[in-house]
């Protein structure tokens, strides 16, 4: 049996909007380790680049999620944005390049070995970055958020989540 990836509860950094995408994250990766395992590759015809194909989805929806992550952060003018952003754009370039890897030497079957290096490559950013990220920004919400902020957060989240929703 292909080894399942699921969320666990304890990576919620509980900031509801972003353990939504961290989620949905999981879930895709999830799926391609089930689809693309060796016990469900035996014997598959088809396309080729499937495997890759759908390891770039994953990277575009986690530059999509680094986009919203970083909007976020402008709302409240979290000043660690630029090392955050400077970690965003490693990560992605990390992913690249192991792409670019697979694609030649034309990787088909997602392996244990292979499918533990994107989800460490995953976890990194949301067990790693983003928690020194959320730190700051219990501090910030503890301590006195001025109205006007605080509304402007509320309304983010909102329009966020009307966006995920659609
Ligand atoms: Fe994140």
């Amino acid at each position: 049996m292909p080894k399942l990836l699921t969320w666990r509860e304890d990576w919620s950094l509980n900031i509801e909007t972003l353990d939504r995408d961290h989620r949905a994250l999981i879930d895709q990766l999830g799926d391609i380790c089930l689809r693309f395992c060796p016990e469900a590759s035996s014997g598959r015809a088809g396309n080729a680049n499937a495997l890759i194909e759908a390891l770039y989805g994953l990277g575009e929806s986690m530059r999509e999620h680094f986009q919203r992550e970083e909007d976020f952060m402008r709302a409240f003018d979290y000043a660690g944005i630029g090392e955050h952003q400077c970690d965003h754009a490693l990560l992605m370039a990390e992913f690249t390049t192991l792409l670019r890897e697979w694609r030649a030497e034309g990787l088909h079957v997602f392996d244990e070995a292979s499918q533990g290096l994107v989800r460490d490559w995953l976890l990194a950013h949301i067990l790693g970055a983003d928690r020194t990220f959320v730190d700051a920004y219990f501090r910030l919400c503890g301590r006195e958020i001025s109205a006007d902020r605080g509304r402007a957060m509320n309304l983010y989240q909102s329009s966020y989540r009307f966006t995920l929703a659609k």
